[in-house]
């Protein structure tokens, strides 16, 4: 007892780096650790086809949307950005603070960490392609309300048609049940392939639903990471991807 007391006070900045090393060090995958978000223009190849132009498009529509409350109370809309030609879109719930004041999506904390997943994928952001489900954040970070879901996702599933991706990665609880239609658990859905149609008769996208990055910050341990980890991994296999060295 007396040596702890005697101990100095724990540096827990310091703890904190040594948990991240040592993490990073026994457990495969990507770090836990913060990460320099690339500019929106170095996420943005310069495309000038009609995906881009339809891109650009949607991203109006959703500018000038005023069908439910949170186009009033949003600082910017939050379209979603990347490559229009990516083989995987990840898709999330909604923005954030700090996607609302730049108009970006995950360029917090959790996209700190999704740009560390995308990049143990071996994959850059400006590879694939980011959106939400809703375009705009809502207060306080609530949960997004079924009426703004309904209005919004025309804007998603539109997106989802132009891009046309291999894979949809769709990034915790709300992006997976409103996708998928369903209120099946998260835990029980991820890790397993499901056929999304973005419209009707349409060719079918393989959704993979994952746990979403804050919920890893927020429950973090080496099993939730690992099966995070795990489902990447198998959209790699699907689309030949091969983890760098
Ligand atoms: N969480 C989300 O679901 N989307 C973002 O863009 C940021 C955080």
């Amino acid at each position: 007892m007396r040596l702890a007391l005697e101990s100095p006070p724990m540096d827990i900045k310091k703890a904190i780096k040594q948990h991240i090393e040592i993490d990073k060090f026994f457990v495969e995958g990507f770090s836990l650790k913060g990460t320099q978000i690339p500019a929106k223009q170095d996420v943005m190849p310069a495309f000038h086809d009609s995906v881009s132009e339809e891109l650009a498009i949607i991203a109006m529509d959703i500018e000038q949307c005023c069908c439910c409350g949170l186009g009033a109370t949003r600082t910017n809309p939050v379209p979603g950005e990347g490559n229009p030609h990516a083989k995987i879109v990840f898709v999330g719930e909604a923005p954030g603070a700090d996607e609302d004041e730049q108009g970006r999506p995950f360029v917090g904390r959790s996209g700190q960490l999704l740009t560390n997943m995308i990049s143990a994928m071996g994959l850059q952001r400006k590879d694939v392609f980011i959106c939400n489900i809703l375009k705009c954040r809502p207060p306080e970070n609530r949960d997004p309300k079924p009426d703004e879901i309904i209005h919004c996702l025309p804007f998603l599933q539109r997106q989802l048609e132009v891009i046309n991706p291999e894979v949809i990665v769709a990034l915790g609880a709300h992006a997976a049940k409103t996708l998928l239609k369903t209120n099946d658990a998260i835990g029980k859905m991820r890790g397993q392939f499901i056929d999304y149609y973005p419209s009707e008769g349409a060719k079918p996208i393989k959704m993979m639903p994952t746990y979403h990055p804050s919920y890893l910050l927020r429950n973090y341990s080496v099993d939730n990471r690992k099966r995070v980890w795990e489902d990447l991994q198998k959209v790699m296999k699907l689309l030949g991807i091969k983890a760098p060295k």
